[in-house]
């Protein structure tokens, strides 16, 4: 039997990192595509850097604050996923858009997990404006990351039902029981396709 390749991928957060703790419990299985080797996070006080050490993943910070320019932190981002010879990249709550050299350079290697149904929502603060339009359906959406802010072609959504009680924070909630299931389904469905 030939053992499945499994792709040396790095997960980018910059928070709690459940959606990283999901991906890096689905790489658990030998015959996940992905091979979760390394994440990186922007903010050194993220949990999800303490969470991915105790999971056995090498975790380290590249403070965007260090930098002088996006540019020049993008630059120290590529060069630590090429240390690591990762070949693909999941972002999974990283608070910092990418810019086109970078984004380019990862082209077809790059994806994110946003908290709406795109193309509905772009940006932030998803959960208060599907509410305040009065949507009967939200959700999530992972997508491949072109150049622009969440623009990218999607891969996968998953969506539920809004109901009358439900407030952003109730709403954030529920997507994200959503997404820790849709994240790693994609992510394979994603790496089947690059
Ligand atoms: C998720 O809701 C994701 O959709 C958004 O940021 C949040 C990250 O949460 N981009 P976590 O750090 O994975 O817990």
């Amino acid at each position: 039997m030939s053992v499945p390749k499994r792709t040396p991928t790095a997960i980018l957060i910059s928070g709690t990192g459940s959606n990283m703790t999901a991906l890096i419990e689905a790489a658990q299985k030998p015959d996940y595509p992905a091979d979760i080797q390394l994440v990186i996070s922007n903010l050194q006080e993220a949990a999800g850097l303490r969470k991915a050490d105790e999971m056995g993943v090498t975790a380290i910070c590249i403070d965007h604050r260090d930098f002088k320019t996006r540019t020049d932190f993008e630059a120290e981002l590529d060069a630590a996923l090429r240390a690591h010879n990762i070949e693909f990249v999941a972002c999974a709550g990283f608070m910092r858009v990418l810019g086109a050299a970078f984004v380019n350079k990862w082209s077809g290697k790059l994806i994110n997990i946003h908290p709406s149904l795109l193309p509905k929502y772009k940006g932030l603060h998803t959960h208060k404006r599907a509410i305040e339009a009065k949507d009967v359906e939200h959700g999530c959406t992972v997508h491949w990351v072109n150049e622009g802010v969440d623009e990218g072609k999607i891969i996968a959504q998953s969506a539920l039902i809004v109901t009358p009680k439900d407030t952003p924070e109730t709403l954030a909630k529920r997507v994200q029981t959503l997404e820790h299931t849709l994240y790693p389904v994609a992510l394979a469905s994603a790496l089947t396709h690059y």
